[in-house]
């Protein structure tokens, strides 16, 4: 054989396993995959595998103890305890939503991420592959009456809405366990995004019809359930399930200001105003917080969805989040389902007292000693006590001044696992020194913290959003050229703000 004959020959074999994909399970190595496994998954996993790194107390849900042989994401059978192989490159790869395990593409090659298959099995002894698959039949393609079908069999004989309640938000009032005696919740499945295993209807079918191993998530395949579900019916469900998404409350990453539309006459007086549905919603992550005393990781709010109107007198603004548990201090039933002692739950608004200059944002947690902010602090109230909302100015966490919240209004509503608070305040007020002064066309820098009072959250316990930013629109129409000159002043300060948040923190 000549050289260009070799050369053209490796070309080709190069080609043949490029093009080989990633969907065929490739042999992993076990002695390599134990070395990259002790140096990346152990913080978590534990040097045995079995859940107890040094992160577990931390965490819920717990990092996984491989030696229970559970696989909550798997394409095999739910008779067979088994995954395939692609199932758990398919974890380590993208990583679980909504949990502490990251996926590891940006980081591992693809044959490490074999490699650590192979390894992390051999802590169940799983060294054959499962013996049946899901039978997935033919696919049903959604449609209206696939989707109505669906939602007749979701909330038949309880199937789902014992634990998933009527509307999905998981808000039904039962307490569920892992099988390593944690405290679990049901998915939200109107936010499909934090699906574990995707929400294509495709592996919501597998899910319905394998359960989620270690979790009160049963299989709807297994003849001997009263809940069965036939392949057609499974296919309707999942149909169902995968039209809940309410996609308008997905955390848009672009999406850094809240813009606040001008109306004329009143504002909507209540959380459930029709007006409210016409404002634009902005969703931001609500992560835990950190930086004070006491810190805690185990959060149960996720995102929280802002809209503000205003008029020439007042601004208002509404918060929506879902919490699965109304929060009364002092109520039975509220206190059965909460991870004792009961708080109320809450929201805060955190806003700077005088305009920064050009773009600058006060620091990250409650201000600092140059740069007060305002704090509105709405709690829902405890048995026999209405809701309220506070006022405080505070630089730093230390130094905190309650005020007269005069002037600040609050008024919420929960229903089926959602809250929503409506916070006015007029737009000026008597002391412009310790009060933000809400005028027209600037960017004013805004956060938020929400606390779930059922999950333990109190005080400094809490989630928390990063500094975003609200705008109160100027009224258009009648006068092009300040709509014109509006549009450019957006831009320029879109720039700014850009090339300030583009340069390395100080
Ligand atoms: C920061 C903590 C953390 C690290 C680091 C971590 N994991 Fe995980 N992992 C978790 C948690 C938590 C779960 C359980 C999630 C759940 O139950 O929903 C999990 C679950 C898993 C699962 C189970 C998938 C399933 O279908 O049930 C596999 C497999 C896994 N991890 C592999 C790894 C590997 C391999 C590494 C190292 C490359 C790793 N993990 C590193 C936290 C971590
Ligand atoms: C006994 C309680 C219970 C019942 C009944 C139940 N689920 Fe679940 N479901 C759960 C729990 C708990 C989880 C979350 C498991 C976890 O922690 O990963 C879950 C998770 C899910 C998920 C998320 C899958 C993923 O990839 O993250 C879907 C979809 C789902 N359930 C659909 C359904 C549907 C549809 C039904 C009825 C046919 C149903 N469930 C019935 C408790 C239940």
């Amino acid at each position: 054989m000549n050289r260009r004959r070799m050369n053209k020959f490796a070309f080709l074999a190069l080609c043949a396993l490029f093009f080989a994909g990633t969907a065929a399970a490739k042999p992993g190595d076990t002695a390599k995959g134990k070395e990259i496994y002790d140096k990346r998954c152990t913080w978590c996993h534990g040097a045995e595998g079995d859940g107890a790194g040094a992160a577990k107390d931390m965490l819920n849900p717990p990092p996984r103890d491989f030696t229970s042989g559970n696989y909550k994401i798997k394409s095999s059978s739910f008779e067979d305890m088994a995954p395939n192989d692609d199932d758990i490159f398919r974890m380590i790869r993208d990583g679980m939503p909504g949990t502490s395990m990251p996926g590891w593409s940006d980081v591992l090659k693809e044959q490490d991420i074999w490699d650590l298959v192979a390894y992390v099995k051999t802590f169940a002894g799983y060294d054959e592959p499962p013996a049946a698959q899901v039978d997935f039949g033919t696919r049903i393609a959604s449609s209206g009456e696939s989707i109505a079908k669906g939602r007749k069999l979701y909330e038949e004989g309880d199937r789902c809405v014992e634990c998933h309640g009527k509307s999905g938000k998981g808000s039904a009032s039962k307490r569920l366990k892992g099988d390593a005696g944690e405290r679990t919740w049901p998915r939200n499945l109107t936010k499909p995004w934090t699906f574990i295993g995707s929400s294509d209807p495709k592996d919501i079918f597998a899910r319905l019809s394998t359960g989620i191993a270690g979790t009160e998530m049963p299989s709807f395949a297994d003849p001997r359930s009263r809940k069965k579900l036939s392949i057609e019916e499974r296919w309707h469900v999942a149909n169902y399930v995968a039209s809940l998404a309410r996609t308008g409350r997905k955390v848009d990453a672009e999406n850094t200001v809240i813009k606040a539309d001008k109306v004329e006459g009143d504002l909507p007086g209540t959380p459930d105003d029709a007006r409210w549905e016409k404002s634009t919603p902005s969703t931001f992550y609500l992560v835990p917080q950190l930086i004070a005393e006491e810190r805690f990781f185990t959060p149960a709010n996720d995102t929280l969805t802002v809209r503000a109107l205003y008029n020439d007198k007042m601004i208002a603004m509404l918060l929506e989040w879902d919490d699965r548990t109304r929060s009364i201090p002092g109520d039975e039933a509220a206190e059965k389902l909460a991870d004792a002692p009961i708080a109320e739950d809450g929201v805060a608004v955190q806003l700077p007292v005088t305009l920064p200059k050009g773009m600058e944002k006060p620091y990250f947690g409650m201000g600092d000693a140059k740069h007060a902010v305002n704090i509105w602090h709405w709690k829902s109230g405890a048995k026999g006590s209405t809701e309220s909302i506070d006022l405080a100015n505070s630089r730093g966490f230390r130094e905190i001044e309650k005020r007269d919240a005069a002037g600040l209004k609050a008024k919420a509503s929960y229903s089926d696992g959602t809250w929503k608070v409506l916070i006015t305040r007029p737009l000026t007020t008597s002391s412009p020194d310790k009060d933000i002064q809400f005028t027209e066309g600037g960017f004013i820098p805004v956060a938020f913290a929400a606390w779930d009072g059922s999950n333990g959250e109190k005080g400094s316990k809490h989630t928390m959003t990063t500094w975003y930013w609200l705008l109160l629109k100027p009224a258009t129409g009648t006068r092009p050229l300040v709509a014109a000159l509006m549009i450019m002043g957006l831009f320029a300060g879109g720039l700014l703000w850009w090339a300030r948040s583009a340069k390395p923190a100080a």
